[in-house]
């Protein structure tokens, strides 16, 4: 089946636990419905998400997400037709981002503005990797 991945970053916008619980409570919910998986990289001062499935499921996600007063400035850094998925298992996998992805002084000095597709999308390939035996949600 062909599937769309589409990665994004944007800012925080009142960012704690039970923001983010309540973020992930609709993305688990809406992304089983609509056969989406994917991950949300969350940190302070960063949200790093990757939807992965049906193009017209993922973009219309994305339309949603957009519009979420939840975050800032959000940024559509890849949107590309694969054939598989990354995130098989995860309705939305949840990844407090720790010393492998990018400090905050990175960021602010434009380290995602310098990174092409590959690179971004090798962040969650690592993670992936990472989470392979841990059971998933
Ligand atoms: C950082 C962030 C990530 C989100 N991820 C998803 C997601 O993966 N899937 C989804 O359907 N909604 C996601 N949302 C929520 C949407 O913005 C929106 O609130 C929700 O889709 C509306 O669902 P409802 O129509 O069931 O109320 C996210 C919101 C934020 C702020």
């Amino acid at each position: 089946m062909d599937l769309t991945r589409l990665i994004y970053v944007s800012q925080p916008f009142g960012f704690d636990d039970a923001i983010l619980s309540g973020i992930l409570l609709d993305a688990r919910k809406n992304n089983k419905r609509d056969s989406i998986t994917g991950a949300l990289v969350c940190r302070q001062d960063i949200y790093l998400q990757l939807l992965e499935g049906p193009e017209t499921e993922v973009l219309a996600a994305f339309e949603r997400i957009s519009r979420d007063d939840r975050h800032l400035e959000i940024r559509k850094l890849v949107s590309r037709p694969v054939h598989d998925r990354i995130f098989g298992d995860w309705a939305m996998l949840h990844d407090p981002a720790k010393s492998w992805i990018w400090t905050q002084s990175e960021l602010s000095e434009g380290a995602l503005d310098n990174a092409t597709p590959e690179e971004i999308e090798k962040v969650f390939e690592n993670l992936a990797e990472r989470v392979k035996n841990v059971s998933s949600v």
